[in-house]
């Protein structure tokens, strides 16, 4: 199966899946639910479910156990984009392609949003799965706190404001990096391969996999900021310089920024050499990470 088409059937597979699961729009209260449907359900990527279903397949072909999970991680990416977009914060007008959630909406409604967004992640994600340990279960549930929240993705926004307007070095870049970006793609990787039966071998080498891939990614989005078009990133580019913002082109330069992120995904596929041909999708997709263009 060519990656386009992977992503085009496993993304249908999860959006499918998270309208079932979400409140419908016309159920009260209905602003709030059309708000989560707007910023949820109007697109992109998915690449953190679809890293939880291919990191399943690749340990022991159990996808089917961990699509609430990875719908769970959706969520929760989906109320960090929220937040990430609000006057307070980045200020930005235009997510996957339509108004952010509080250009849409109102900001109070956003800030909802992104709340109920967060707290139905860990609805989903400590649902009891047939065939899976309870205590497996908490163990992943576990993870995504720490990895969304003080120690992961939240902590990485609180540093990326604060590095903004000031020149900040390699390290703590890419400090940053790993925690407002990286965190939850490792996440996804790892307990992925958890819920879906890996040995503490394939869990380690999954998450230093995410690891690699969740920086690449962070960088490819700097490069895209610059390089990119609004159209097609379905949000405004040349953003990043104007909020003063902190990234690998601004500190490195667009070729020597390239060059980091290629070093990470040869890295993640490095650590995918002990894997059969169930991971040629991770393959596939770690690639995806720096060749994409939105
Ligand atoms: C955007 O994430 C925010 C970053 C962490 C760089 P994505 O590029 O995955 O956004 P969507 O989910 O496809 O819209
Ligand atoms: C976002 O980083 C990281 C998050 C945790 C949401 P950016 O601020 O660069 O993401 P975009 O470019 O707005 O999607
Ligand atoms: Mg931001
Ligand atoms: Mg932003
Ligand atoms: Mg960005």
């Amino acid at each position: 199966m060519s990656l386009k088409h992977y992503l085009q059937t496993n993304q249908s597979l999860v959006e499918n899946t998270l309208s079932t699961l979400l409140p419908g729009g016309q159920e009260p209260p209905q602003r709030l639910n059309q708000a989560i449907r707007h910023s949820l359900l109007g697109g992109g990527k998915r690449l953190r479910p679809i890293l939880v279903l291919a990191c399943a397949d690749a340990v022991g072909e159990n996808r089917e156990r961990v699509l609430p999970f990875a719908c769970a991680m959706e969520c929760l990416h989906t109320y960090s984009l929220i937040h990430d977009d609000l006057p307070s914060m980045d200020n930005d007008d235009l997510r996957r392609g339509l108004p952010t959630c509080h250009k849409q909406f109102d900001e109070a409604t956003a800030i909802l949003a992104g709340d109920a967004l967060l707290t139905f992640a860990f609805e989903l994600a400590s649902r009891p799965i047939p065939g899976v340990a309870p205590e497996t279960v908490l163990m992943a549930v576990r993870q995504l706190a720490m990895d969304a929240g003080i120690f992961g993705m939240v902590g990485g926004q609180m540093m990326d404001l604060l590095a903004e307007n000031r020149m900040v070095d390699m390290e703590e870049l890419q400090k940053i990096h790993q925690h407002k970006t990286g965190a939850l793609i490792r996440c996804a990787c790892e307990c992925g391969a958890r819920l879906g039966g890996g040995t503490e071998g394939h869990i380690h080498a999954l998450r230093q996999y995410g690891s690699a891939i969740g920086l690449a990614f962070q960088i490819t989005d700097d490069i895209l900021d610059v390089t990119g078009n609004t159209q097609e990133m379905g949000k405004t580019t040349g953003k990043d310089e104007i909020n003063a913002k902190s990234t690998y082109p601004a500190l490195l330069g667009l070729e020597a920024a390239r060059q980091w992120a290629a070093k990470q995904i040869d890295l993640a596929l490095s650590h995918l050499e002990p894997f059969s041909r169930n991971a040629d999708p991770l393959r596939d997709l770690a690639r995806y990470i720096t060749e994409r263009t939105h």
